[in-house]
């Protein structure tokens, strides 16, 4: 790979050398001098490829340069440096570092502009942070503040090092102009905003303001699918990016892939981000498409949040135990909000950033305002419901092998009828948790327990018996089931 790309940039640089004239100035300070004379019109930042082994970083510059790129786990850049020359027609570079180890930060320095990025956790990592908001676009006054909320939570909790995952509309138009002046924003005027982007890879969904997303794809080109979605592990998260504005309908290329993406995955934590919202509370209207189309997958493959922008303020929806949570605080002018919108459980008008701290079964989101206050912070669970087996019903004969069975030896009693009892093996064994383990049995003839554990003896008595079974999981979730043991009596019993 790097002999390939040495090779490229050799060629690179001898068809500099054929297509410039005055080669003299050019190798003096375009490509063997480049750190004095660099000129960035976009300074580093990184695309998050889906791997927990490399990072991509992107830059651009004025002309046609090459730049060295060093890279290392402090600012001593020690683990490697290379020359990266443009790709594409617009002056463009892409380098990207592998063989890194995961959750790991490394520091880079691109010809003097520096930064640092933590790889994505572990496959088998239990737990993540991870950071998001949507709907920067036209005040990058605001998303500069928005920015410096997310510094301020990694700066406080370097786990929030991490990824941030912007809902879309990231920019009010598809165009160069917008793009420069509402995102990447060159010069001091916005210093949290580029901070922010050297540090952490933006992962964005296409918003109906990237339009055809000619803009987006070009600065951000993921490994998309097609159109753009595509979907990617990160730790014990998956998260589905869905593009709204190509077709998902049922028979689709999107919605087939979608299908298979949310059905295939076997991480516990599932995250499906798109632009529309499917429940809001406006100003938008809600998304019957999203409703009708996106939600019943959702509920079916198990994913237990929906992030969506296009509303610009915070709305939190619960549907069939899905939270629909709009993330469109990110800079654009804000919405006012109408709690009475159908399944809103919390919305505000404002602008905020929301944290993500996934930890085992539970997934705790904060979102807070430019002002550092927290909106709310719901938490999610994720803990699979045990199942509770108590077995088959039985029917057993008093056989007098049990402790009361009457003394078949004694003389024959008068009076009302004395039943006897049996031992019965209860069999609890088939109940499961899929998740974990289960903590406890707890067998019950109506409100009365009569036994713990797995597969206790009971003596029953003669008669029919209901016997319900309650397993709690590891998580404290409890199921029951219930089991009828009829006891028959014994042909000996000394009452008859
Ligand atoms: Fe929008």
């Amino acid at each position: 790979m790097k002999e390939k790309l040495k090779g490229m940039l050799k060629g690179k640089r001898k068809s500099i050398f054929a297509v410039v004239g005055v080669s003299t100035l050019l190798f003096t300070v375009g490509i063997f001098n480049a750190s004095a004379e660099t000129n960035f019109i976009k300074s580093p930042y990184m695309l998050f490829e889906g791997s927990n082994t490399s990072m991509s970083l992107l830059w651009q510059t004025s002309d046609d340069q090459a730049n060295v790129i060093k890279w290392g786990t402090d600012a001593s850049y020690a683990m490697g440096h290379e020359t990266v020359g443009t790709f594409g027609t617009d002056h463009q570079h892409k380098f990207t570092i592998t063989g890194l180890k995961p959750a790991t930060k490394y520091y880079y320095d691109v010809d003097g502009q520096t930064g640092s990025f933590v790889t994505a956790p572990a496959d088998n990592a239990t737990s993540v942070k991870f950071l998001s908001y949507g709907d920067s676009r036209t005040q990058p006054s605001y998303q500069e503040q928005v920015a410096g909320l997310a510094l301020k939570a990694y700066a406080a909790d370097p786990a929030y090092q991490t990824i941030l995952l912007n809902s879309g509309d990231i920019a009010s138009s598809d165009t160069e102009s917008n793009w420069t002046a509402q995102y990447f924003v060159p010069g001091s005027t916005y210093p949290q905003l580029h901070t922010l982007q050297s540090e952490v890879p933006m992962v964005g969904a296409r918003g109906n303001h990237e339009g055809a997303g000619s803009v987006y794809g070009k600065y951000f080109p993921y490994p998309y699918v097609s159109n753009f979605y595509w979907s990617f592990d990160y730790g014990p998260v998956h998260i589905t990016v869905v593009d709204e504005y190509a077709d998902y309908k049922p028979g689709s290329a999107q919605y087939n892939w979608l299908v298979n993406d949310l059905a295939s995955t076997t991480k516990p934590w599932k995250i499906v981000m798109a632009h529309n919202p499917a429940w809001g509370a406006g100003t938008h209207g809600n998304d019957s498409n999203v409703q009708n189309v996106i939600h019943p997958l959702l509920k079916q493959y198990g994913v237990q949040l929906y992030l969506n922008g296009h509303n610009h303020n915070y709305a939190r929806a619960e549907v069939d135990g899905i939270e629909y949570l709009t993330s469109g605080g990110g800079g654009a002018p804000s919405y006012a909000v109408d709690p009475t919108w159908p399944n809103i459980v919390k919305a505000e008008s404002t602008y905020f950033l929301s944290e993500f701290d996934v930890n085992g079964k539970n997934m705790h989101v904060t979102s807070r305002r430019l002002d550092g206050s927290v909106i709310e912070t719901v938490t999610l669970n994720n803990n699979k419901l045990p199942v509770a087996n108590a077995g088959l019903d039985q029917t057993v004969t008093d056989d007098c092998n049990g402790n009361s069975c009457k003394n078949v030896n004694a003389p024959k009693r008068t009076g009302p009828k004395d039943p006897g009892f049996e031992k019965i093996t209860l069999n609890g064994t088939e109940s499961l948790d899929q998740d974990g383990t289960i903590s406890s049995y707890v067998w019950k003839e109506g409100e009365t327990s009569i036994a713990t554990g797995a597969a206790p003896i009971v003596n029953l008595s003669v008669g029919t018996h209901t016997v319900t079974l309650t397993v709690t999981d590891d998580d404290g979730a409890t199921a029951t089931d219930t089991v009828v043991v009829t006891v028959n009596p014994s042909s000996k019993d000394n009452n008859k």
